[in-house]
């Protein structure tokens, strides 16, 4: 009934035990899971991973705070492995101005070309900001090409502004457990961007292994969890959890062609 469209299991905590994961979040009702790399050689770890699964399914690309070891070579590779069955985006990629330091020319430059490589293939990206919300929305806006460019606003963190904009480019946003945690200024804005989006627009997401919902703060993260945030997102929307799960299961469905 849940589609965790965000789970990096290939991380090597998480990957050592990835039959009993598995098997949790199929308990949990997690039909399929999505996983992202963050650099061009997990892009290859996870093609291998997603064919090993049934339920995963994988996105390449490389990830703004991972460019030590950037080559251009890198970005030919992630487009032929976009190619392959069960790659279903090219992700994560995105802007952080967080992790200092950053180069933000270097990183608009590469995620313009992964925007332009995702058109290109067909298919959706999924985006990472982190403090950079302003250049971001500048570089969706002039790549977006009347729609050519879709996808998701992973662990969305702009304001109410950006998720409209971001709604009415046909884009989907989602959130991981921290908007189970306390309410605070950041929970609440993004109480108030859930309830404003229509649950057409919303996806579930865990960011496995970071990021657990409640009661599971300060553990390790992992898919079965995500009942713990659709409960919360429902609950905003006034739905219940199966209907929140179907819904954004057909939404993860219809963008990613899984
Ligand atoms: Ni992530």
């Amino acid at each position: 009934m849940y589609i965790d469209s965000h789970a990096h299991l290939n991380y090597p905590d998480v990957v050592k035990n990835i039959g009993e994961v598995l098997q949790r979040a199929e308990d949990a009702g997690v039909e399929a899971i999505i996983v992202p790399a963050t650099t061009y050689r997990t892009s290859l770890d996870i093609v291998e991973l997603v064919q090993k699964h049934k339920m995963l399914y994988g996105a390449v690309g490389i990830h703004p705070t991972e460019l030590k070891d950037f080559e251009v070579s890198h970005l030919e590779g992630i487009e032929s492995l976009a190619a392959i069955d069960k790659i279903c985006a090219i992700g994560e990629i995105g802007l952080d101005y967080y992790w200092e330091p950053y180069d933000s020319e270097l990183q608009i430059r590469i995620l313009r070309e992964q925007f332009r490589i995702a058109k290109r293939c067909g298919l959706p990206v999924i985006i990472h900001n982190r403090n950079s919300t302003n250049d971001l929305m500048e570089l969706v806006r002039s790549e977006y090409d009347g729609g050519l460019l879709k996808g998701q606003f992973h662990s969305f963190s702009a304001g109410q502004e950006e998720a409209n904009e971001c709604i009415k480019m046909g884009f989907y946003i989602s959130f991981t457990g921290n908007i189970t945690y306390k309410p605070n200024d950041s929970t609440r804005i993004a109480y108030g961007i859930v309830e404003q989006t229509p649950a057409e627009h919303l996806l579930l997401e865990t960011d496995t292994p970071y990021l657990p919902p409640m009661p599971y703060r300060g553990k390790q993260n992992e898919p079965s969890y995500v009942n713990h945030t659709a409960a919360k997102i429902a609950e905003l929307k006034g739905i219940t959890p199966e209907e929140l799960g179907r819904i954004t299961s057909e939404n993860a469905r219809s963008l990613y062609g899984i």
